[in-house]
């Protein structure tokens, strides 16, 4: 543990926020450090409720969790306040002084531009944002007068808690194959959403990192345009109990199966030494609920088994439901 990366082994939407509540509540994570923007969505359940958080870290449901906002992060003003209200997490949420902030204009500028609707980003303006940023004339968190409550040094905190052994939670958002540099350009989102990217922005050096933990999807998912290798066809999905929609947009997900090969590249690009497999119960439906490895039928063991020769990394979290607790852990 002490420093772990989270990152998505995909097209994003592979249940980060279910491992990420998980790990809060049974590790009692220190702190948890949210990167990227407003775009990803990370889906929380817990008895019943169902929270879909684009700004507030997915660690939320731990209490004594430091909570922070990336310095490479870009915040969205309304949606962080609204987040904060819902959550009750005031006290205990910090956003980095320069983190920068997403306006209404990006999002009008992402939806005006038919190069960008094309690729069928979500709306929110985050590339415009980071264009702005790379401009130099970005608003900062520091800039705006409602933020100035949350306002905090979160990279001298997340480097002071790591000196301290604290345990620490880097929470990538989106996935790999969304990445600026080394997803399908220009079928990206305007990041770079790999593990090393994920501590650059919140500002912890690669020696310092201790863990990285990839999560898959027992079957891929993709949002937006672009390809997606072994595409199902939107029936063919409802059938298997693949469909989805997006957490954020509403948006149908297109789908495929599993990919080992994509599988074993992305562990080895991000460097990964863990992984979690989320939704197993969306695969082998005997397996839903299950908290224990010996649980599972056959078919499923084989198929985590079957993960691992392929990655060569161990399946240290298998996801069985939507609540944070349906999660087998193989942990020592
Ligand atoms: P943008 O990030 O809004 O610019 O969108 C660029 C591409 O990334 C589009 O195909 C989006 O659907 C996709 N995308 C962005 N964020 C997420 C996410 O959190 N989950 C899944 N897809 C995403
Ligand atoms: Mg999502």
């Amino acid at each position: 543990m002490p420093c772990t990366v989270i990152v998505g082994a995909f097209w994003g939407d592979e249940g980060k926020g279910k491992i990420i509540s998980y790990l809060a509540l049974k590790d009692k994570l220190d702190f948890c450090v949210r990167t990227g923007s407003v775009n990803a969505a990370h889906t929380v359940w817990m008895e019943g409720k169902r929270y879909a958080l684009h700004m507030v870290p997915a660690a939320f449901l731990y209490e004594k969790c430091r909570l922070l906002i990336a310095a490479g992060a870009n915040v969205h003003v309304g949606k962080f306040l609204e987040e904060v209200e819902l959550t009750k997490v005031k006290g205990r949420i910090g956003i980095d002084q320069q983190a920068s902030i997403i306006e209404e204009k990006h999002s009008a500028q992402d939806k005006a531009s038919a190069h960008l609707k094309g690729l069928g980003t979500t709306g929110w303006g985050v590339g415009p944002a980071i264009e702005e940023r790379v401009r130099r004339t970005a608003k900062l968190a520091k800039d705006i007068p409602e933020l100035q409550p949350y306002l905090a040094d979160s990279v001298s905190e997340i480097n002071e808690g790591i000196d301290k052994d604290k345990k620490v939670l880097l929470e990538g958002t989106q996935g790999f194959m969304l990445s600026l540099f080394f997803g399908g350009y220009p079928y990206v989102t305007g990041r770079d959403t790999g593990a090393s990217a994920i501590a650059s922005e919140a500002g912890v050096g690669p020696t310092r990192v201790d863990d990285v933990l990839i999560v898959y999807k027992s079957f891929i998912t993709r949002v937006g345009a672009g390809p997606l290798p072994g595409e199902i066809t939107k029936e063919e999905a409802i059938k298997k109990g693949w469909f989805e929609t997006a957490a954020g947009t509403g948006r149908d997900r297109r789908s495929a199966p599993f990919d080992f090969e994509l599988a074993k590249k992305t562990a080895k690009i991000n460097g990964a030494t863990q992984a979690a497999v989320t939704k197993l119960d969306s695969m082998f439906a005997q397996c839903k609920g299950a908290r224990e490895f010996a649980d599972l039928s056959k078919d499923a063991k084989e198929f985590i088994k079957e993960v691992e020769n392929r990655t060569g990394i161990p399946v240290v979290l298998i996801g069985t439901g939507p609540e944070a607790w349906d999660l087998i852990d193989r942990r020592k």
